[in-house]
């Protein structure tokens, strides 16, 4: 059986979903503050029976090799998921084959859920109201101020 890290090796080898996406209908962008990486994660939905789901994700990621393929995991396992069902995914559940991430790794994945909800709550305000409080936001909570997070949303050109 593979170890994390040859899973983690293999993903990065032929990352999927990785770069801008030009006709995302949300972005979401957070920082590590434990490390300094940064991911970027797009999100375009569809309708589908009347339902918003997500039609496909893409991120860019200054970070480490795990944010890279957790994220590249990530963005596949999220095509037809709904917004709910995508809030409802923790770092093991985005992590899919790679399974369980080192417990030094955690933040890693944790980077690509927080950018996950970032962009979840960008394209569905509803679905996340205002004061919901943020899970698992280690990253979050060390910049939690409004305009703290805010000046550390980085354009990348
Ligand atoms: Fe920074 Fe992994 S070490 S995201």
């Amino acid at each position: 059986m593979k170890s994390f890290e040859e899973k983690a090796q293999d993903a990065i080898q032929n990352p999927q979903n990785m770069g801008e996406m030009e006709d995302a209908d949300s972005v979401g962008t957070v920082g590590a503050a434990d490390c300094g990486d940064m991911m970027r994660m797009w999100v375009k939905f569809k309708e589908k029976d009347g339902k918003k789901l997500i039609d496909k994700a893409s991120f860019q990621a200054f970070g480490c090799q795990t944010a890279l393929a957790v994220a590249s995991m990530a963005t596949e396992m999220l095509k037809g998921k709904s917004i709910e069902e995508a809030q409802e995914m923790g770092v093991e559940d985005l992590s899919g084959d790679l399974g369980k991430l080192p417990p030094m790794k955690i933040h890693c994945g944790e980077m690509v859920q927080d950018a996950l909800r970032e962009a979840l709550a960008g394209g569905a305000p509803e679905a996340q109201p205002e004061g919901t409080p943020k899970e698992s936001n280690t990253l979050l909570s060390d910049m939690n101020s409004e305009p703290t997070r805010k000046k550390l949303k980085i354009v990348f050109e």
